[in-house]
């Protein structure tokens, strides 16, 4: 096997062929349709995109799985990143963090929350040489996930399974270690997701995460700063962005000690949020650049126009502008934030 074999799909028809995932191809754009009503620019509320969480949720990963792949990579995450630092190399760089955070050993039980196509957990697998259970509930992701282990060669030491992170299929106590990167974001109540987690861990072992949280500079009241978050819910497929104070009670209030916790966006030599920056270039954060940005759109439209992209795609590609757009303003604001780091104990006796 050639040395820098290419795994992620990262071309243009790779991404056209991929936009909608497991929804058919002539049903893209009525599925784009369904999702944005979940939102509010197009008449939507947070009650129903929380009783209607899992539809929501697997619409967008459907309909964003490609551009993610295409314009990010593997591993659907941010990081706080040092100067002379690249995105991947940073992006890697957290994710040995959280695995030496979780004090990862051979041998160890490991369950990711929300696992996205796997980037994540091949490398802490590897890094850790832990086997390593994927949680994800989009069928087309774990469908990319499997494919990409068997390529990786860790087809037979780490798995995915199907499921709905509100309702795991998991004993009480079954596992040594979780952590989930930005992933409970999605969930319709942060505390009965943390409870389930707390759940399926041993007594006494650690539970790590990147949340993505509205920071303490996040005035509700404010319609600049209520407009970016509504941009990130739509742009993202979230129900509604937590407060860093929320997740930390959630946490609290499921049973698990707070070892310590950080928002890493306070101190990054370069903000998270740089390759969504528009006025910045970068060669290896290309596509989301300006130029990067509207060469993709461009490309996606004359793709949807000769029918190789699915009609619907280019909605998609706006939607995730205004992602990327919302992401940037919140991050610029310091209103949000995509690298809310804590280490959690699930204690030895419960009290
Ligand atoms: C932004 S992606 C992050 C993926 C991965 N952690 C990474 O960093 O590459 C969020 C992931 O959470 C998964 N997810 C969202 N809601 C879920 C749920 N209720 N149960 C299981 N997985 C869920 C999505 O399908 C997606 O894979």
């Amino acid at each position: 096997m050639k040395e820098d074999f290419k795994m992620a799909k990262s071309g243009a028809l790779d991404l056209a062929t991929g936009v909608g995932g497991s929804i058919k191809k002539k049903d893209v754009e009525s599925a784009v349709e369904k999702y944005e009503k979940y939102h509010v620019e197009f008449g939507g509320d947070e009650k129903t995109r929380k009783t209607n969480y899992t539809d929501m949720v697997n619409k967008y990963y459907d309909l964003a799985t490609s551009f993610y792949e295409f314009g990010w990579g593997e591993s659907f995450h941010f990081a706080d990143r040092w100067k002379g630092e690249s995105l991947k190399e940073s992006i890697r760089r957290q994710e040995h963090f959280l695995a030496l955070q979780l004090g990862l050993k051979r041998g160890m039980r490991v369950l990711d929350v929300g696992c996205g196509i796997g980037g994540p957990l091949r490398e802490i697998s590897r890094f850790s040489f832990v086997s390593i259970t994927g949680l994800n509930n989009n069928e087309y992701q774990i469908a990319r996930a499997t494919e990409l282990n068997r390529l990786a060669g860790l087809g037979n030491s780490c798995d995915f399974v199907k499921a709905d992170f509100m309702k795991m299929p998991f004993r009480d106590n079954t596992y040594d270690a979780i952590y989930a990167i930005a992933a409970t974001c999605h969930a319709p109540d942060v505390f009965g997701c943390y409870k389930e987690i707390y759940r399926v861990l041993k007594p006494g072992q650690c539970f790590a995460a990147y949340e993505w949280c509205m920071t303490d500079h996040y005035d509700p009241t404010n319609e600049s700063h209520k407009k970016i978050k509504a941009e990130i819910e739509i742009g993202n497929g979230l129900p509604d962005i937590r407060s860093t104070h929320q997740c930390l009670d959630a946490l609290q209030k499921a049973g698990f000690e707070v070892i310590w916790e950080k928002d890493f966006a306070t101190d990054s030599a370069l903000p998270w949020y740089l390759p969504m920056d528009t006025s910045h270039f970068s060669l290896s954060s290309f596509p989301s650049t300006a130029i990067g940005r509207f060469m993709t759109r461009v490309m996606v439209r004359m793709l949807e126009f000769v029918r190789i992209a699915p009609a619907g795609s280019m909605r998609v590609s706006s939607l995730l502008e205004k992602a990327a757009d919302g992401l940037a303003a919140g991050g610029r604001k310091e209103i949000f934030t995509a690298i809310y780091f804590f280490l959690a104990r699930k204690p030895l006796t419960e009290s």
